[in-house]
């Protein structure tokens, strides 16, 4: 094991199995991983910071040495006041390679002294990020295996009226003509 804390920076907008396989990953090297969850981020979230942080320390409650936490402003402050040696950041298909690369490197020039370190989550997850999961989530379909079940049943209770209209959908017919009806397809 690795001694010192590292940082686990990110929106977590939501958590997704991807995110938890690298906290699961990292508390296994480090001494003490903090998750660190940034509140001034310019988009516009579907979770607010206090429900991202209450569902990120409800998964990690069985990971001794994580900590969950928020932070504004520069990452490598933040870094630095919690004593971090460095930042852990997932890497799942080389598209994200350009953005990380860049986010390193400027991370380094702010603070040399602090190191980006990589991993890779699973490779059953590395289709999988928060966007696209909101983006499935939000015209009603399912995210199962892809988020943990705290995370899918609170975007059903946030998406709520898109899951009741998809699943009234599913009884009505698709098309009407010469007096046919057709029945929509059952969604597994
Ligand atoms: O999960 P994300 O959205 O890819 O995480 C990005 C995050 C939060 C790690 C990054 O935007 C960040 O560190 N923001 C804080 C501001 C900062 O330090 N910017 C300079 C980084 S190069």
């Amino acid at each position: 094991m690795n001694k010192g804390i590292a940082i686990y920076p990110g929106s977590f907008d939501p958590t997704t199995n991807g995110h938890l396989d690298l906290i699961e990953r990292g508390a296994k090297i480090f001494e003490e991983l903090v998750v660190a969850i940034l509140r001034n981020s310019e988009k516009s979230p579907m979770f607010s910071v206090a429900e991202r942080l209450e569902m990120l320390r409800t998964l990690t409650a069985h990971l001794e040495n994580v900590r969950i936490d928020t932070f504004d402003g520069l990452m490598v402050e933040y870094a630095k006041s919690m004593d971090a040696i460095c930042i852990l950041r997932g890497i799942r298909a080389i598209s994200d390679y350009e953005y990380e690369l860049q986010m390193a490197l400027m991370n380094r020039k702010l603070e040399p002294t602090l190191e980006t370190v990589f991993m890779m989550p699973a490779d059953k997850y590395s289709y999988v990020s928060s966007r696209l999961v909101r983006e499935v989530a939000q015209a009603g379909g399912p995210v199962r295996g892809l988020v943990p079940e705290v995370v899918e049943q609170k975007l059903r209770e946030k998406l709520d009226p898109a899951y009741k209209f998809h699943e009234e959908m599913r009884d009505v017919p698709l098309v009407v003509a010469g007096g046919k009806e057709k029945k929509r397809k059952k969604r597994a």
